[in-house]
């Protein structure tokens, strides 16, 4: 069954959501055929595939280009693309211009937007122009200046209190589902009941209608220090270093490419070949 921003609302309290990251056309292959519910083209992208200290230089014609990649290996997942910095922060007409592209050209079928009650009238306009979006609250990286690093939100009574504000503005609004990163679990178990709309956790917590990791943290790809709340499910970057080991040591040794990696010639031109001038 395809998966849509319906199946996905209508999934709450029913069944449990799976959300992973994707930025490329083989992994999204993969995550579709292993069922994932929706594939999310975070900016996150800058930091995993571009080398980015943080999301910040994370361009409209990156998430494009890799939005349509994903789309193109997704056949049943959601694809959800981030807006990035500065894309939705000018003005509702500038956004609703921006999720546009992510929608006609990177053939996303829904946005995702980071921000609470001060990005209602963006999430207000998104919704007139039937582009359907994903809230984000907590630990949203885009404001890692403005929160001083990647920190645990919602730890005082009063940004408690303005988290679960913001997510009450934020389905009011329309969104069709909320990311909530990086919050204390009952905070997340808090406003999970309280919406009606399914709330994805990250760093949130078991009671969230669904999970997503960045997938090269799920799947143990690359070296970077993963946070806390990050479980490894695969060693894909032992497997790969040691291909790229075994690779180099045969190239050297000269066992590959071997007779099963090439193409004969047929026996009436061995001579031919052994003449050629
Ligand atoms: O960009 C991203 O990958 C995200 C997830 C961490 C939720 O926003």
């Amino acid at each position: 069954m395809k998966n849509t921003v319906a199946t996905v609302r209508e999934a709450k309290g029913h069944e449990k959501l799976v959300m992973l990251t994707a930025y490329d056309y083989s992994v999204a292959r993969i995550m579709d055929k292993a069922g994932v519910n929706a594939l999310l083209v975070g900016d996150s992208l800058g930091m995993v595939m571009l080398g980015y200290p943080d999301t910040l230089s994370v361009t409209m014609d990156d998430m494009v280009r890799h939005c349509a990649a994903v789309a193109r290996g997704a056949q049943k997942a959601l694809v959800v693309c981030d807006m990035p910095y500065m894309s939705c922060h000018i003005s509702p007409a500038e956004t609703v211009r921006n999720a546009g592209r992510l929608v006609a050209e990177g053939h996303a079928q829904a946005v995702k937007l980071e921000g609470g009650a001060d990005f209602v009238a963006d999430i207000r306009a998104l919704v007139r122009a039937s582009i359907p979006v994903m809230g984000h609250l907590g630990l949203t990286p885009q404001s890692v200046n403005a929160f001083g690093g990647f920190k645990v939100q919602g730890k005082t009574k009063e940004d408690a209190q303005r988290l679960l504000d913001d997510a009450r503005a934020v389905e009011a609004a329309g969104a069709f589902a909320l990311t909530l990163e990086c919050v204390p679990a009952p905070l997340a178990e808090r406003i999970t009941r309280e919406l009606a709309i399914p709330v994805i956790g990250i760093g949130a917590g078991a009671a969230c209608d669904g999970q997503v990791l960045v997938w090269q943290d799920m799947a143990g790809l690359g070296d970077r220090q993963v946070p806390r709340f990050v479980k490894g499910f695969g060693k894909l970057g032992e497997c790969l270093f040691d291909a790229v080991s075994t690779y180099a040591r045969e190239v050297r040794n000269g066992i590959f490419p071997g007779p099963d990696q090439c193409y004969p010639l047929p026996e009436s031109l061995d001579e031919v070949i052994r003449q050629l001038k």
